[in-house]
């Protein structure tokens, strides 16, 4: 018997899996440059169940959607990004660069594409989809002050009642938090006990080993996302974690084999940067949120309106 199809016998002794969903991995960044709004845009065209913004808090401690410390990869710029005010990384081009890395996807319109804002994603996102959700991640703590500015800004904008964690389910709250780092996640708990926290990793270790074998971790990680290669290593975890109630999701997956075989495996939930790859593969398999439940536009403004 191939060692994959174990997982799916033992889980049909568990209760019913929710659904499966599709995160966009900085927006829809195979397409588009990572974290501006065209890539966002693409991803609800290509019907995402989720937003991703890797955060980081500029010098005047805004939140903003960018992958790296720097801003040299993706802007014509150069610096870390938090010695920068937003008024400052407003300047940069955030677009020009994936023209040049990619001449076959290049489009005029990422010319000039700024930075984006946490705040300005959620705002342009949930107005477009008011059932939009976002899955963010902390990449810097800065000390701490990154998961108490986030949530001053959720309790502003409303978005922390929205946490649904006392029915267990990290597939409706609005937001997510995910992080490398267990003590940003152990922090948040203890700030917004209601904001579902997911721990990230790739590398079975002294720590990580005993929950991927038990399926049982710290109490303030409610889901699990260990990417792709160690899931192929320990298949059995995602039957391990979810006989404990713990949503197991999976990064960054962008071809259509590995899709099928990470959704087989019974992964709530995959990180890609082809949306519409993995959506075209959930679909297929008939075991994804239903298009009410996504309820993106079939047409909307773009360029956050
Ligand atoms: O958040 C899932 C995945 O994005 C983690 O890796 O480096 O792309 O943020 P990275
Ligand atoms: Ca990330």
């Amino acid at each position: 018997m191939p060692r994959y199809l174990l997982p799916a016998l033992l889980a049909l002794g568990l209760p019913a899996q929710a659904a499966q969903i599709a995160i966009s991995h900085r927006g829809a960044s195979a397409y588009a440059p990572e974290h501006t709004f065209n890539a966002y845009d693409l991803a609800i065209e290509q019907d995402t169940d989720m937003l991703e913004c890797d955060l980081f808090l500029t010098k005047d401690e805004v939140p903003v959607c960018i992958h790296d410390e720097t801003i040299d990869r993706t802007s014509d710029g150069s610096g870390r990004v938090d010695s920068f005010t937003l008024a400052e990384l407003r300047q940069f081009d955030f677009g020009s660069w994936f023209n040049e890395a990619n001449p076959t996807l290049a489009k005029p319109e990422y010319v000039g594409a700024r930075i984006v804002p946490f705040e300005e994603q959620l705002d342009c996102y949930l107005r477009v989809n008011p059932r939009m959700r976002f899955h963010v991640e902390t990449k810097d703590s800065a000390g701490g002050r990154a998961e108490q500015v986030m949530v001053d800004l959720l309790t502003r904008k409303g978005l922390i009642a929205t946490g649904d964690l006392a029915s267990g389910n990290v597939q409706s709250s609005t937001i997510v938090l995910q992080s490398f780092d267990a003590s940003s996640l152990e922090r948040m708990r203890a700030l917004a006990p209601s904001i579902p926290t997911g721990f990230l990793f790739s590398v079975p270790d002294q720590t990580t080993l005993p929950w991927l074998l038990t399926g049982r971790g710290p109490g303030y990680i409610d889901f699990y996302i260990p990417n792709s290669a160690l899931l192929l290593l320990y298949p059995l975890a995602v039957t391990a974690f979810h006989a404990n109630g713990h949503d197991v999701q999976t990064w960054t997956v962008n071809d259509s084999a590995q899709m099928n075989l990470m959704l087989a495996l019974g992964v709530d939930g995959i990180f890609t940067n082809n949306t519409d790859l993995l959506r075209a593969a959930i679909d297929a398999r008939g075991g994804g949120t239903t298009l009410e439940e996504r309820g993106n536009p079939a047409s909307f403004e773009h360029g956050c309106p």
